[in-house]
């Protein structure tokens, strides 16, 4: 993996908050604004950052978007193929949190109790996705992040 691409890709995986707080609302702005753009790989990142599992409903938050909005996310999301860097960054994005790096179960944890809901194939698919990289790197994750 290219070092610096991980990089960008991981500053703008959140671009979509630039037009505001919003829940699946930020994916499809990001998409969108970087497809625009002409950034298509950033485009990819902000649509599946979101996505461990490639399955719209899999998402945790208000689906604060239009139905016709949901549906074009819909098509997109299921005709990309992950590759490592979208699995980087959804990775990151499970250990990343306002205060910094956290435990990837205590971050889960944290967003079950304030959503009521956390499915279990997105929360397996978080320490597979850890396991993934750890292979990787034959290192722990922590480690990794220097957590
Ligand atoms: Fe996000």
């Amino acid at each position: 993996m290219e070092r610096n691409k991980a990089y960008i890709l991981g500053l703008l995986h959140d671009i979509g908050r630039k037009f505001g707080a919003r829940h699946l609302g930020h994916v499809y702005d990001g998409y969108k604004y970087m497809l625009e753009l002409g950034f298509t790989q950033v485009a990819k990142i902000c649509l599946t950052h979101s996505f461990g599992i490639q399955d719209i409903k899999t998402y945790i938050g208000k689906f604060d978007i239009l139905e016709s909005e949901q549906l074009e996310l819909e098509i997109a999301l299921n005709s990309v193929k992950y590759d490592d860097y979208d699995r980087l960054i959804q990775i990151c994005d499970a250990l990343g949190a306002a205060e910094g790096i956290v435990d990837i179960e205590a971050r889960m944890q944290d967003v079950k109790n304030r959503y009521g809901n956390y499915p279990q194939e997105k929360w397996d698919k978080n320490f597979e996705l850890k396991k993934y990289f750890e292979n990787l790197a034959n290192k722990d994750i922590y480690e990794i992040v220097d957590k």
